[in-house]
């Protein structure tokens, strides 16, 4: 088998709508790296790896941790404590030696944050975002107000019930819309009540809490190999993504910087994380949906149900339009493809090379949405191949490349010809092991 060669620092970032295989191909990766850092959004994410049939899913902490290596839970991101805290319960309950570094400058998702996430999204009503709901928008949109965010050195210090108070009463009118009050008079009970229960998160995650951007520039100069763990994908970045259909951070390779503390010149390498066809979850435009039974085919297929909701997952073919957009936004190096095992059984595969729009040819992913809800893809189609059982992948991932079938090979070729990236690792399955590594 071939080996993946290593640079200091590696940014792996989704290709599309998320849930492309990120928490995989990471826990793969960082067999050899020692360090492993998520630098943006919060418990929304849900990367599941799966080792030797043993299945983790992970929120906030990267998927690294797996391999015994360093965590780090940058600046970017926003951190639910109570998940956390019982994420790294459950990590140690397994028997993970958990090595974890949190931010201090980190923001914290408090109850409300969660409520109001969920109040603004019935009254959107057709317009919903489809949110997961875990209070992502409304913590990122405390940071950027500045005034009512807490940040997680505030959370772990002795003045944040102070702080507490100040920022609920700011929060008065939005907390008696959304019924979290009845009238002013129960702010202090409802104080109290936070008091009580997240004191307690403090207290554990305390121990955990640094200054993550000195601490990992000082293993980059120490020359550690770092691995930066993008959580969603280039589609849902708030910038980038189909917005405003979006997540609320920066889910591109630029968010490794700014979500991490690190400079633009220390990432060495970026690696693109591309599901061999398409899926999303929650609103908003996609070309390649299928919602006829080859759609129900992948999610039945693919498992395509979201780790963090248990939503099903709207599934189509593979778009080399986004592709080509994600190398752009994101300057890949390289390509992981996944689920290839997912198309086998499939007599006929089809890849949108191109959008039609108005009777016009459109290469390039359209910046506005009202351009993309036009979208309607050209394809081209390739022969399928043949269903193989689970084992037999495990069989060919033992073996090489040239040991797939060969319309999987010429499916992976085309992929590689068109989007004009290598690509480096092709994953056969859910497992650690299910891995091929190529170079192409
Ligand atoms: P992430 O959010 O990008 O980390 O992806 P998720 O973990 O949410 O979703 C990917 C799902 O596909 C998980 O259940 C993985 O265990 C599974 N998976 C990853 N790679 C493969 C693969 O190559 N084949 C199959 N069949 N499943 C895969
Ligand atoms: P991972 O890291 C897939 C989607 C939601 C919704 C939109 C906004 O597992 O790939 P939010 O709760 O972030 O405000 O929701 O973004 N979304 C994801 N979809 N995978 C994810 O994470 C996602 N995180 C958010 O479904 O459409
Ligand atoms: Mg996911």
């Amino acid at each position: 088998m071939l080996e993946v060669t290593y640079l200091p620092s590696i940014v792996v970032v989704g290709t599309q709508w998320g849930d492309e295989g990120k928490g995989k191909i990471v826990d793969f990766l960082a067999k050899k790296a020692d360090v492993v850092v998520r630098y943006n959004g919060g418990c929304n994410a849900g990367h599941t790896v799966l080792v030797k049939d043993r299945k983790f899913k992970f929120h906030l902490v990267p998927s690294g941790v797996l391999q015994g290596k360093i965590g780090v839970i940058g600046n970017g991101t926003v951190i639910d404590p109570k998940v956390l805290v019982e994420e790294i319960e459950a990590l140690k309950h397994e028997g993970i030696d958990l090595k974890l570094y949190i931010s201090c400058k980190a923001h914290v998702t408090m109850p409300y944050h969660r409520i109001f996430d969920r109040g603004k999204e019935i009254k959107r009503g057709r317009e919903k975002i489809g949110t997961t709901g875990r209070g992502i928008g409304p913590t990122y949109a405390d940071k950027m107000k500045r005034t009512e965010a807490i940040r997680v050195s505030d959370f772990i210090s002795e003045k944040f019930e102070e702080k507490l108070s100040r920022i609920l009463e700011l929060k008065i009118p939005e907390l008696l819309e959304y019924g979290i009050i009845k009238d002013e008079g129960e702010l202090e009970s409802y104080k109290r009540e936070i008091m009580e229960e997240y004191s307690v998160y403090a207290e554990k995650l305390r121990g955990f809490v640094t200054d993550t951007s000195l601490l990992l520039n000082k293993f980059l100069d120490e020359g550690k190999t770092v691995l930066f763990e993008g959580a969603q994908g280039t589609l849902l970045d708030v910038d980038h993504g189909t917005y405003p259909y979006v997540t609320s951070s920066n889910a591109t390779a630029g968010g490794a910087c700014t979500g991490a503390g690190v400079g633009p010149r220390r990432i060495n390498r970026v690696i693109g994380v591309a599901k061999a066809y398409t899926t999303r979850v929650g609103s908003g435009p996609f070309p390649t949906e299928l919602t006829d039974e080859i759609g129900d085919f992948l999610r039945e297929r693919g498992h395509e149900y979201g780790t963090t909701t248990g939503r099903p997952r709207r599934c189509g073919w593979l778009d080399v339009v986004i592709l080509k957009y994600a190398k752009r936004i994101n300057s890949l190096d390289e390509l992981a493809l996944t689920k290839l095992d997912v198309l086998s059984g499939l007599e006929k595969l089809k890849i949108c090379v191109a959008y039609e729009i108005d009777g016009k040819i459109v290469k390039e992913f359209p910046a506005s949405i009202s351009e993309l809800e036009k979208c309607k893809p050209v394809y081209i189609e390739l022969d399928g191949w043949e269903e193989i059982e689970r084992s037999e992948w495990r069989e060919i991932a033992r073996k090489d490349f040239e040991a797939l079938p060969k319309n999987a090979k010429t499916y992976v070729q085309k992929i590689r010809e068109l989007v004009d990236l290598p690509i480096t690792i092709i994953s056969v399955g859910p497992d650690r092991e299910e891995t091929i590594v190529w170079k192409a």
